[in-house]
């Protein structure tokens, strides 16, 4: 199993929850977060020669713990939908995940997700 850890705009997030449904993503978790990402060239620029900060976006942060075989179909799908070629378009984390545990029924692991 792994973890999908992803940083989208806002505007994407109803397109990107109907299509991850879609391919039968197991669970979505939410939440609105403030983000900054990697400054572009001109940015670091300026941070550097006049002290600049760089300001912080609503993004909204996506967590997913999918099966390894379903990674590559989440990956291009949340790309599919966020992309727009403008920085900021965000950034997907992949984390592996030792344990899975459905309270109601005791099941782990991938039974856990399924
Ligand atoms: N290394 C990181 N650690 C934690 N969160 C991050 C990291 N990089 C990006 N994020 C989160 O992802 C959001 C979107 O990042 P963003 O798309 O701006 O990445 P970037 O590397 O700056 O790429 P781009 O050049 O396309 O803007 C950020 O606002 C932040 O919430
Ligand atoms: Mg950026």
């Amino acid at each position: 199993m792994k973890l999908v850890l992803a940083f989208v705009n806002p505007e994407k997030i109803w397109e990107l929850k109907k299509r991850l449904f879609e391919i039968h993503t197991p669970g979505i978790s939410v939440d609105q977060v403030m983000g900054i990402g990697k400054p572009l060239a001109r940015m670091a620029e300026m941070m550097e020669r006049h002290g600049a900060i760089p300001k912080f976006f609503p993004k909204m942060r996506i967590e997913m713990v999918v099966p390894d075989e379903m990674i590559e179909e989440v990956l291009s799908t949340i790309q599919k939908v966020c992309y727009t070629g403008n920085s900021g378009d965000g950034k997907v984390f992949v984390l592996p995940v030792e344990e899975a545990v459905r309270i109601r029924t005791n099941e782990r692991g991938e039974a856990a997700i399924q």
